[in-house]
């Protein structure tokens, strides 16, 4: 099995997404600036996977640095750059901070073995995803049932973290148990995650699917085709409120219009317990992604658009959120996890 990302002796290797699904091709990335751009055109993207990208930035960063007068110098300018790569993805944030301990605590320490500590500390965030993400898999397929359909949105698949994936780790975990049901994913315009990234998952593990485009969604519902729906996060907060993909709030009051159950799967790494919905940056991103699709225009020139990436699901439609230690119900305070000895 190919990794999203993998640490590697000449760099940082990285699925290109947006080469796919006509080609599976890998990125080089030799040092930060390079892995900074991959995130910012979303070459690699999905939080988790972000989240690793920036901590093995930093780790570029380190290595990278040949005079240890400049180490935190370039260490914090590092930091600084992929921190301002997707305003939107807590991973992002969480990785950089971790990282950041790192050479915190190693300056008090006079600084020795820096560079092999920050390494270390990526591959350990990689590593630690690839665990979490089987166990928000084992923890959210006993939600799935033989026979359901099952509506996911965007990919929150192994795309989208170093293996395996949060969402979509459910589903597949579920199918490894052999169960037997019915995904559908829906395309999730503007970037057609859910149509290339997504569709070329399932494809590959041959889990049965069905591609519909966004506004399809209502109608499958109430066909009665759709048992439970099941996304991933970019943040939640404290209380359960959910930042994903652009449409995923449109889906869950979809979902409570026709008593479909709306699970949120995502690893404790994605929960901000100090973000409020009103705190929430969404990122705003390129008109082009909208008048165009794939490089091919589809809009009259000039055309306005708004192109906000992700929106925000409150609580209250919210029916469970699988995290790597358990499936949480409402009401929400996530705050049970990171209290000491929970961890
Ligand atoms: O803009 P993207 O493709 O990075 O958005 C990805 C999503 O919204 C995913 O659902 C989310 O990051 C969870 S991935 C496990």
């Amino acid at each position: 099995m190919i990794r999203t990302i993998e640490w590697k002796g000449d760099g940082v290797h990285i699925i290109d997404q947006t080469a796919l699904p006509d080609e599976l091709r890998i990125i080089r990335c030799e040092d930060h600036e390079r892995l900074a751009k991959a995130i910012e055109c979303m070459e690699i993207r999905g939080a988790p996977a972000i989240g690793v990208a920036a901590a093995m930035g930093i780790a570029l960063a380190a290595k990278n640095c040949n005079d240890e007068k400049e180490l935190y110098e370039q260490l914090w300018s590092a930091y600084n750059r992929l921190k301002s790569t997707r305003p939107t993805a807590r991973n992002l944030f969480w990785a950089l901070e971790r990282m950041r301990k790192v050479w915190e605590d190693c300056l008090k320490e006079s600084g020795n073995g820096l560079k092999e500590k920050l390494i270390n500390e990526a591959l350990a965030i990689a590593e630690e995803d690839v665990a979490v993400c089987r166990a928000i898999g084992k923890n959210g397929s006993e939600l799935i049932s033989n026979g359901d359909g099952v509506l996911t949105h965007c990919n929150a698949g192994a795309l989208a973290c170093v293996e395996h994936g949060t969402a979509l780790g459910v589903i597949r975990t579920a199918c490894e148990e052999g169960k037997k049901f019915v995904v559908y994913s829906c395309e999730t315009r503007p970037l057609l995650q859910g149509a290339r990234l997504t569709a070329f998952e399932l494809k590959h593990e041959k889990i049965p699917f069905k591609l519909i485009t966004d506004n399809m969604a209502a109608y499958v519902m109430k066909k009665g085709l759709v048992k439970k729906v099941i996304v991933g996060a970019d943040l939640i907060t404290r209380h359960g409120d959910v930042v994903n993909k652009i449409g995923t709030y449109g889906l869950a009051v979809l979902a409570k219009h026709h008593n479909i159950p709306f699970y949120v799967a995502a690893p404790l790494s994605t929960i901000d317990l100090n973000a409020s919905p009103e705190s929430v940056t969404i990122e705003e991103r390129s008109p082009s992604e909208v008048t165009h699709i794939r490089g091919v225009r589809i809009a009259p020139e000039g055309t306005e658009v708004i192109n906000p990436a992700f929106d925000l699901t409150p609580r209250q439609l919210v029916s469970a959120i699988i995290t790597e230690k358990g499936v949480s119900y409402p009401p929400y305070d996530l705050s049970i996890f990171f209290r000491q000895g929970n961890n």
